[in-house]
């Protein structure tokens, strides 16, 4: 079978000096060479340490940015090539859902309009059908529709991810790159959050890239797992395979660092794994 997702020899740099006339002469590579595939109802967990182009690498596979070279196949087709109503349907296809809820969400506008205005901008959708649907997707996220014509401002870290979240899944995507998504969350309500995403993902089949520093959060969430050290991969394994086997220093490090022993051993579920984030 083939991946869903396959990314191959991504590359990106940004300038980081010019001389006095305003042309580059430097740049500094962010991301060097990565490669990876995620495949259908997989969550690939990317790890390492702040600055180690994390993020740069989901913005480039969802084309926020452009890679300089490399390449990004999405379902069989080149995203990198995409135009027009290609670019559109990928879009629908692959969201993202960022670290701070806040700023990923425009302050002016109600949760109503927030959550529907994917649904009008790709499929014309307005008025009561798309009320509607809005209520549901909320409802699912675990908000309630009298909240509906509230801004951002009035709502919780917690309760705004999970905004983000319904706009997110409003066009029923297949694929979403999840960075950090609880990082700014309260301890207390990142279990909740998580356990969120993981309900999502079985009940819709999703494919996801889980972001984050914390190799033992992302080893109950992932099937497999991306170490980058400083723009590169530098090893790919199932999330025990790292654990208990590291090969590179860095994910030797990351291992090392991982604070509650508890969270070496692999509980029973992932919810109990959260019971425990929780308590
Ligand atoms: N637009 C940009 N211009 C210049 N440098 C950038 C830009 N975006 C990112 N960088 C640099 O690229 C490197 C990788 O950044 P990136 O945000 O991908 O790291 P990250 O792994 O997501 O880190 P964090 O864990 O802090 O979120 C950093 O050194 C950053 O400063
Ligand atoms: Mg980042």
């Amino acid at each position: 079978m083939s991946p869903l997702l396959e990314v191959v020899g991504l590359r990106k740099s940004f300038p980081t000096a010019r001389n006095m006339f305003g042309r580059i002469t430097e740049r500094t590579v962010v991301t060097d060479d990565v490669s990876f595939t995620v495949s259908t109802g997989e969550t690939l967990g990317i790890v390492g340490e702040s600055g180690a182009g994390k993020s740069t690498i989901g913005r480039q596979i969802l084309r926020l940015i452009e890679p300089d070279s490399g390449s990004v196949r999405f379902d069989g087709k080149d995203v990198l090539e995409m135009k027009g109503r290609d670019l559109l349907a990928f879009r629908r296809r692959a969201q993202m859902i960022f670290q701070d809820p806040f700023s990923s969400l425009d302050p002016h506008m109600t949760i109503r309009n927030a959550v529907g205005e994917p649904l009008t901008i790709h499929f014309g959708i307005r008025g009561d059908e798309r009320d509607r649907r809005v209520v549901e997707m909320l409802e699912r996220v675990g908000m309630r529709e009298d909240q509906l014509d509230k801004y951002p401002r009035e709502f919780s870290g917690g309760q705004l991810q999970r905004i983000a979240i319904a706009r997110a899944l409003t066009l029923d995507p297949e694929f979403i790159v999840c960075d950090e998504p609880v990082a700014a969350l309260d301890v207390s309500i990142q279990a909740q959050v998580l356990n969120l995403l993981l309900d999502l993902q079985a009940e819709r089949g999703l494919s996801y890239i889980f972001i984050s520093h914390d190799l033992s959060l992302v080893r109950f969430l992932a099937h497999r797992v991306v170490v980058m050290y400083r723009g590169e991969v530098v090893e790919t394994g199932t999330a025990d395979e790292l654990f208990e086997n590291p090969q590179h220093a860095y994910t030797k490090a990351l291992v090392a660092a991982v604070p509650n022993p508890r969270a070496r051993r692999r509980p029973a579920t992932v919810r109990s794994t959260a019971v425990e984030l929780e308590a």
